[in-house]
């Protein structure tokens, strides 16, 4: 548009002539401007909510690709077979859940809702030069070998876990798909216990989390892999000896906080509810914690939280704040899984802090304890908030919504919070109902807003959109 002006365009202009050209200037420059801007909102809104997001790349990396391995045992099986079946996709997801011995007649015939399995292989020819200080250890670490025998072809990456791992597989497929498979990955997290990352590696990827190996290093990784068990049979850990081979490959571990190795102990609640700004990937140890819905056993939970996943793995304990102005108070919602009303406003960087619901899996001498940030439970009635957890999802009838709905957990058993107003409590809110585009929400680098649409005497509605370009969440 400049160019259309000679390049001495401002010089030697009376003032008059100068306002006269301003004018005529600023309506050239504004409205493009504002055509700009209108037209990105509306790509905004048409990306979320209309089907093609991802270009139909028959060359992206699909569910096909991931191979999954799952270390099990007979003894663990009967019991634990429920955390797998709750995500594995007969004829679609491939991998196996290893046993260290055949299955006993009882747990035959395999059923076709869990992962074949297979017999892990006897290494004991290996074991009896190298005398591992745990025979486990490097059974396990053998696992990935056992894996990539057998699914090698048009696999690009293989992600090994245990037989209580939860694997949210759209994400899993989401996340890999960014990364180049023909490169050397080692995907992981750490422990949330700081004394477990202490103990084994702050740069390992810890199993049971699970341990994401791209198709060369997967390779690398294999072709020496009795070499690398002879040279760390006295490691203490299976994690630690796959770390320490895969940093002789000169790889380093790629962390990922999507992914949960879930060392914590009693009630989850409080970090489901303020999970980092990542898509879900996996959890570990549903095991050994509180059941994360009330009044649900852990397998109830686990399932439960699957209709939420299976609806829309995207927006899945995706931390969402809004405020409503008329009573001051906070929502926070954890797509699929919480909805909290704090009776203040509080900072969005506040309420992303998990309340310290849990205990860590093993406890240091003194704090820290944990690798992320805390808020301690309170009774004070300005900071503890009203819990409600997931109850449904249904599709709008256009089918352009979700609406999931979340029900009050118990009553709060405190008065009002009377330092920001004088006014009522939420105490009467038995429900929230919460309207979210029914597309799947790639895009990361930031964060949905939602408003509140309504609240009165036992419901509150809140519907999620994209935030304006310079919207403040305060
Ligand atoms: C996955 O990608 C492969 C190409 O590598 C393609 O043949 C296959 O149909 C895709 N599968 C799905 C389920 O999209
Ligand atoms: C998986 O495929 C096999 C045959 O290929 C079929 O017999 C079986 O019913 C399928 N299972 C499911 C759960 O679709
Ligand atoms: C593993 O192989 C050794 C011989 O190499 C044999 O003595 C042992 O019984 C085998 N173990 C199992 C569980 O089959
Ligand atoms: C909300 O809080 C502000 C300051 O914290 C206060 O001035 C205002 O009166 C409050 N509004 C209500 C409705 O309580
Ligand atoms: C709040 O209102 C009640 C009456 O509804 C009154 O008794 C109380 O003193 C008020 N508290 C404050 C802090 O204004």
């Amino acid at each position: 548009m400049g160019s259309s002006f000679p390049k001495d365009f401002f010089t030697g202009l009376s003032f008059g002539k100068t306002l006269l050209v301003s004018g005529l200037v600023l309506y050239l420059i504004l409205v493009p401007f504002f055509t700009t801007q209108v037209s990105q909102i509306f790509l905004i809104k048409w990306a979320s909510s209309s089907q093609p997001v991802i270009p139909k790349d028959p060359s992206r990396t699909n569910l096909s690709h991931i191979a999954f391995g799952l270390l099990g045992s007979v003894k663990t099986w009967p019991h634990r077979r429920g955390y797998l079946e709750a995500w594995w996709r007969p004829n679609q997801t491939r991998g196996y859940v290893y046993l260290d011995k055949p299955p006993t007649p009882d747990l035959l015939p395999w059923p076709q809702t869990a992962p074949p399995y297979r017999v892990v292989d006897n290494i004991s020819y290996l074991l009896q030069h190298i005398k591992p200080r745990f025979e486990l250890m490097p059974r396990m670490v053998h696992g990935i070998l056992e894996l990539f025998k057998e699914e090698h072809d048009n696999m690009r990456w293989i992600v090994m876990g245990d037989d209580d791992s939860i694997f949210f597989v759209d994400n899993i497929v989401d996340v890999l798909a960014e990364y180049d498979h023909t490169k050397y990955y080692y995907l992981g997290w750490h422990s949330e216990s700081v004394i477990s990352n202490y103990w084994f590696s702050f740069d390992q990827a810890f199993g049971g989390g699970g341990i994401v190996l791209s198709y060369p290093l997967a390779k690398a990784l294999v072709k020496d892999m009795d070499g690398c068990l002879i040279r760390y049979a006295q490691s203490t850990s299976a994690d630690l000896i796959t770390m320490t081979c895969i940093a002789d490959i000169g790889v380093n571990l790629t962390p990922h906080k999507g992914i949960h190795q879930v060392d914590l102990h009693g009630d989850f609640s409080g970090y489901l509810s303020a999970h980092p700004k990542v898509p879900l990937m996996t959890f570990h140890h549903f095991d050994a914690m509180d059941p994360i819905f009330p009044s649900m056993d852990r397998m109830e939970s686990t399932r439960h939280l699957m209709k939420a996943a299976n609806a829309d793995q995207s927006r899945l304990l995706q931390q969402t704040i809004c405020y409503h102005r008329q009573t001051n108070w906070s929502f926070s919602i954890s797509w699929g899984y919480s909805a909290q009303i704090y009776e203040r406003i509080m900072p969005r960087s506040y309420l992303q802090m998990p309340i310290e619901t849990f205990r860590p899996w093993a406890r240091g001498p003194k704090p820290p304890f944990y690798m992320f940030n805390t808020r301690p439970l309170s009774e004070d009635p300005c900071e503890a908030p009203h819990f409600f957890f997931f109850e449904s999802v249904y599709k709008s009838i256009s089918g352009a919504e979700l609406i999931t709905s979340y029900v009050r957990a118990r009553p709060r058993g405190l008065p009002a919070c009377s330092s920001s107003g004088n006014h009522s409590s939420a105490d009467s809110i038995s429900r929230i109902q919460v309207f979210s585009p029914a597309k799947k929400r790639i895009q990361i680098d930031r964060c949905e807003c939602c408003d509140i649409i309504r609240v009165d005497n036992a419901k509150a509605k809140v519907k999620f959109r994209e935030c304006k370009i310079d919207e403040i969440i305060a």
